[in-house]
């Protein structure tokens, strides 16, 4: 077998792997044998990935005599909403999915969500192995179980928490992403250091571009240590009751943007996640939490690797500084009607407050403009 690296997720009763290798596609077999009770599993996926993947995964799966069904969804963050959901859990259905069996996501967040959450609702709970293939859903989204769809209301307000049973994050896949994509997922990367590990911060300072270019084996290290850090706040705060909130780091001030942007390709999710990043630490400066050394330093490391840094680097006019707090009010993270932010004593020391003043966060949107 091809050798790979395993992060465990010691959650009890509901333990799980998630392995990270090159090229564990075409041994998926081996890897999803032990915990099928029949040798048939039933694959959710979209269009772009299964023309990309799906080839791989029903070979890999058949060196093990293991036979798939599979359903493509249409791409993009459109299909995590009803209509696409329920024509995945009435397929399922379809399929004669029972309880024992396993569904397997095949893809990127919206996928990883989607298919998720059908594991949670379908015959009150089946389990599921995510199958990430974009570095965003690989360091972020396929671990920790947060499942579900968008609402008209707002993103990820239908779901629930059901964690997967297994996480297979085969590095080779993200050979075919765009290098905007590629780049996109790195900023939940860049986040993990920010947000808990100097150390880390450091290392991608120094082995982020080869990281991007190609490097198989800083890639495998930068997945795995996303992993081990997301692992170890799950298993802190499964349900996001406290610490969990730490890994939002950079996402208020990111949905804010998000949504002044229509969700539209003006600005992917990661980037988004970058240049909130790079607010938060420097409204945290301008509070006398961090050192003004810290925002630059975040700033430089994005600029380097070719990302975006700030609100001007967003193609197309954006609302005004007032207009985007008032967007940042709407945020999942409202409670009793008072915004938590995620700010940093320091790289690698971010806390939760509520304590932020709004006219420090106006003068850093308007700097960053
Ligand atoms: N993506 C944030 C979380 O899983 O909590």
């Amino acid at each position: 077998m091809t050798p790979f690296q395993i992060v465990p997720v010691a959650l009890p009763g509901r333990a799980y792997d998630i392995r990270i290798g090159d090229g564990l596609l075409a041994e998926v077999g081996a890897h999803i044998a032990p915990m099928l009770s029949r040798p048939r599993v039933a694959v959710l996926s979209d269009e772009n990935v299964a023309a990309l993947h799906l080839a791989a995964l029903r070979d890999g799966l058949a060196k093990d005599g293991i036979d798939m069904v599979s359903l493509a969804l249409p791409a993009g963050e459109a299909t995590k909403a009803w209509p696409q959901f329920s024509r995945a859990v009435e397929w399922l259905l379809e399929q004669k999915v029972e309880r024992g069996d396993v569904v397997v996501a095949l893809g990127g967040g919206v996928i990883g969500d989607l298919a998720g959450f059908a594991a949670a609702v379908l015959r009150r709970g089946v389990r599921f192995v995510q199958i990430p293939t974009s570095l965003l859903a690989q360091v972020d989204s396929s671990v920790g179980g947060k499942t579900g769809i968008n609402a008209p209301q707002g993103k990820n307000l239908i779901g629930a928490f059901h964690q997967p049973s297994l996480v297979i994050a085969d590095i080779a896949v993200l050979g075919s992403l765009t290098e905007r994509d590629f780049l996109s997922g790195y900023g939940e990367v860049v986040k993990y250091g920010l947000l808990g590990d100097a150390n880390f911060f450091e290392w991608l300072e120094e082995n982020g571009p080869a990281l991007a270019a190609g490097d198989m084996e800083k890639r495998a290290y930068g997945v795995k240590r996303s992993c081990e850090m997301k692992a170890e706040i799950v298993l802190r705060d499964e349900t996001e009751q406290g610490d969990r909130a730490l890994l939002n780091l950079g996402h208020t001030f990111c949905h804010a943007l998000e949504a002044a942007t229509g969700y539209s390709d003006r600005l992917l999710h990661g980037e988004g996640v970058a240049i909130g990043c790079a607010l938060a630490f420097d409204v945290s400066a301008r509070m006398g939490l961090c050192s003004q050394e810290d925002p630059s330093r975040v700033r430089a490391h994005l600029r380097a690797m070719n990302m975006k840094t700030d609100l001007r680097d967003i193609s197309g006019d954006l609302p005004d500084a007032e207009a985007l707090l008032d967007l940042m009010g709407q945020d999942k993270k409202v409670v009793a009607g008072t915004l938590r932010f995620i700010m940093a004593r320091g790289i690698g020391q971010a806390f939760v407050t509520s304590d932020v003043n709004h006219n420090t966060i106006l003068a850093a949107l308007r700097d960053a403009a």
